[in-house]
């Protein structure tokens, strides 16, 4: 079996389509795998797209055994994983730029771990270019009656480190 076993089917680069929550787990677990030092995930899709199933298994990849959910009130989120540590935001009751500097997001974004900011789009400006974008969407026209509809998982890299990161996700799953 692959390193990828059970994880969403590969559509495209940086493309995948998920069938199930397991099969979005197993590529973030993959994708926790590959990331490094300093990389910055931005997750973007409805609530209840699967932005935070897919940081389950990103943590899992790193090495985190907790059980991971959506830093909604907290808004922050740090894990220890066996590499470097998780920086797991969730950015939805924010509305304005300005709140971003008592998050702590700007302490740990070119830091010693990696960042996975939900609901972190509306502050792209902010973030910087030194993301990778991850739309994570309901395929609500491809589901079967009565079923879950599949999710779109796409990465976009912006700058150098995310098309290394892309690459590498490419290269393992
Ligand atoms: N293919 C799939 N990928 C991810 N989640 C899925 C999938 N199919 C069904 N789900 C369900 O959709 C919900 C996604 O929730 P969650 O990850 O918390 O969303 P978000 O963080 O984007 O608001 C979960 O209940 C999950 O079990
Ligand atoms: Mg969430």
């Amino acid at each position: 079996m692959s390193a990828t076993g059970g994880a969403a089917r590969h559509t495209g680069r940086g493309t995948y389509l998920s069938s199930s929550t397991e099969e979005t787990i197993a590529l973030g677990r993959v994708l926790g795998g590959v990331l490094s030092e300093g990389d910055v995930l931005v997750l973007t899709g409805d609530l209840g797209a699967g932005k935070t199933q897919l940081t389950k298994g990103i943590a899992q990849g790193m090495g985190i055994a907790d059980d991971v959910c959506s830093p909604t009130f907290t808004i922050q989120m740090v894990y220890e994983g066996e590499r470097m540590p998780l920086y797991h935001f969730d950015l939805y009751r924010l509305d304005d730029a300005s709140q971003l500097e008592d998050t702590g997001l700007f302490d740990v974004l070119d830091a010693d771990g990696a960042c996975v900011i939900e609901w972190g789009e509306q502050f792209a400006d902010e973030i910087g270019d030194e993301r990778v974008d991850v739309f994570v969407s309901r395929l609500d026209d491809e589901a079967a009656p009565g079923e879950e509809p599949p999710r779109a998982i796409r990465l976009v890299a912006h700058g150098e480190r995310g098309e290394r990161l892309v690459d590498a996700l490419e290269a393992s799953a």
